[in-house]
């Protein structure tokens, strides 16, 4: 899968040690940034990976900050993004099965690599359940166009 991936500092080494893993899995991934542990805002780069997704250049994006909180919220102001904050194997599956999220965030101080690795690879791999859910989408899309 085309993959676009973004941090701020607090996501960085997360950030870093699942761009390995993904590649190791068959995945293509474009890194938005940051470089560093220097301190970049974090809705600067979810920005950018939010707009990349919402244009169909990526099949996903994954954004990592502190607690994925700030990342999360920004990525959702983008017109087509639903962005979902997971900690877990369920709310990963259930981000994809029921809400088609089409944006993985992580928190990078409160999750470890090998559990945000579990996270991401269950994100990955686990379709949208369409049917019932697919009428709680739309609504949604319509709330994201007439408010
Ligand atoms: C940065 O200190 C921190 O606020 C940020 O990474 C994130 O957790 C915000 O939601």
């Amino acid at each position: 899968m085309k993959i676009a991936i973004g941090s701020d500092h607090a996501g960085f080494a997360l950030k870093e040690a699942l761009k390995k893993h993904l590649v190791k899995e068959g995945h293509s991934v474009e890194d938005f940034g940051c470089g560093s542990e220097e301190p970049v805002d974090y809705p600067d780069v979810s920005k950018k990976v939010s707009q990349a997704v919402a244009e169909g250049k990526y099949d996903f994006g994954i954004l990592l900050c502190g607690t994925g909180i700030g990342t999360s919220i920004t990525a959702n102001k983008v017109v087509g993004i639903r962005a979902a904050l997971c900690y877990d194997k369920y709310t990963a599956e259930m981000s994809r099965a029921h809400n088609d999220a089409n944006i993985l965030t992580v928190g990078g101080r409160t999750t470890s690599f090998s559990r945000a690795a579990e996270i991401v690879d269950t994100f990955l791999k686990t379709k949208f359940e369409g049917g019932r859910h697919e009428r709680r989408v739309k609504k949604i899309r319509e709330i994201e166009k007439n408010g």
